[in-house]
This record gives C-alpha cells, structure tokens and sequence, in this order.
C-alpha cells in the first residue's frame, strides 16, 4: 500500500533504507520524513483507529482545555479539533511535523522522542492521545511516566499498545516493523499484563481497556491489533 511507511509500502527514499542504530531515532525520523507528504491517504485505506479516537476526543477535548498528541505524524487526529483547544503534537519526523504544522497552524509542533521526558516549561495537558506511535517504544514504563509527568490532575489519556496475541510470548515480544523499508527497526509489542503492570508502574488508572484491530500491516499479510486503553491521572488527594 503506497504511502503508509507501517506497511514498509512508502519505500525508502532517494537515500534508500538507512538500518537502525541503537536508538532507531534517525531511522524512524528518515523513513517518516519520506511519507510525510502522501501519508494521510494511505493511513485511512489500512487503519481501523480513527473512530475510537474520534469518540474519545468527542468526550474529552472540552472547550479550552490543553491536548497532547504524541507521535503525531501529519496531525490528522486532532487538527478539526475546535479552534478554542489548544493542541501540541510532538514527533521525531521534522516532516511530519511540518505537515501537522501546515493543517493547524494554530498549533504548535515539537521534535522530541517519546522516550524522553517532555520539557517542563511546555506545561501540563488534559488530554494525551498516543495511538499509531507507541509500535516503536522500547520502554513502555518510562514513556508513559515521561506522559503522565505532563499530565494536568484529572487528565485523560487514550493509548494504543500493539498487543500479539498470537506471539504466544509473554510479557514482551518483537518483530521486524518493516524487513523492505525499515531494516534493523523492530516493532515492539506487550501483553495485557506487562501493559497493565507499565500503566499502574507510571500512577496511571485504567478506566477501559480494549483489545482492538488496529491497521493491517500488508507487508506480512497481518492484522496488527492494539491493547487500547483510555486511561486517567489521578487528581491529587483532597483534604476532607
Ligand atoms: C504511523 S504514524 C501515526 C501518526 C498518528 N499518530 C496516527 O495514528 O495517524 C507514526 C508516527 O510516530 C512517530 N514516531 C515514531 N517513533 C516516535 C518516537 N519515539 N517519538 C515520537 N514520535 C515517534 C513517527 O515519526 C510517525 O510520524
């Protein structure tokens, strides 16, 4: 499928494939970059995602409240958000970015990794969305305490971990994202209980847990599916 680099279908690039250092950063960066500017077509020929975040920012973005919205490639999932919601997406594809910037130019558009803290002085949020991204987290603990540090009290968060049922690995498994355009890049993916244990380990609280499709992968004919959980930052304990 042209122009979903998930599917390995974006092809390389004028470059050609750039195999992964130990980090994956520059790989991922490089691979993102190529697709940037034909992703959105092809996104919505494989996903299955859409709507469940559609509905779960129908319910959480209220007027004038703070959304993050991490590994957010070309931005498609919050830029029709009302005008009155103040949006930061974060990435490591300066191109990705660039598109999302162009889409909503009233939001503001960050290179940063998940897997390292968000910068204080960019505030807290209501809303995190991190769905279509966490395929590459390596330490799904610490990115997800790196969100729930930029959490506002009472903030909600929707997050989407590839879940392999079918790796019959517990814990944590890995697979090669893409042997054709990413090589040396693996996707990660958790069972429910390492997702669990990484969520309560970060002082997040399920309120709903979903085992969904997610986006067909068409280089290896598969239909890859998230653990989808919606997810809250408790408010700190009131004095009775
Ligand atoms: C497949 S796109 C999905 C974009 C959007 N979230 C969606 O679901 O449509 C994945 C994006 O995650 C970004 N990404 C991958 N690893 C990342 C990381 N460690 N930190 C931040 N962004 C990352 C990629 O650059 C890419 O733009």
């Amino acid at each position: 499928m042209h122009g979903d680099p998930r599917t390995g279908g974006a092809g390389p690039g004028a470059a050609g494939p750039r195999r992964a250092g130990p980090g994956d950063g520059e790989a991922l960066a490089h691979y993102y970059d190529d697709s940037a500017a034909h992703y959105v077509p092809g996104w919505r020929s494989i996903e299955h995602y859409g709507p469940l975040v559609a509905d779960f920012l129908l319910r959480s973005a209220t007027p004038g409240c703070r959304v993050l919205d991490v590994g957010c490639g070309p931005g498609q999932l919050t830029r029709d958000l009302a005008p009155d919601v103040a949006v930061t997406g974060v990435d490591v594809s300066a191109r990705m970015l660039a598109v999302a910037a162009a889409g909503r130019p009233s939001g503001r558009y960050e290179r940063h990794d998940y897997h390292d803290p968000l910068p204080e002085g960019w505030g807290r949020f209501d809303v995190v969305l991190a769905v279509g991204c966490l395929e590459f987290c390596r330490d799904l603990t610490a990115t997800l305490r790196h969100l729930a540090a930029a959490c506002a009290p009472g903030a909600r968060l929707l997050v989407g971990v590839v879940e392999d049922r079918a790796a019959g690995v517990p814990g944590r498994s890995r697979r090669p994202f893409s042997e054709d355009g990413l090589p040396g890049v693996d996707m990660h993916c958790y069972d429910v209980t390492a997702q669990l244990g990484a969520i309560t380990a970060a002082g997040l609280s399920p309120s709903s847990y979903r085992y969904v499709p997610a986006w067909r992968h068409e280089e290896y004919s598969l239909l890859v599916h998230y653990g989808l959980w919606e997810l809250r930052r408790a408010s700190p304990a009131t004095n009775p």
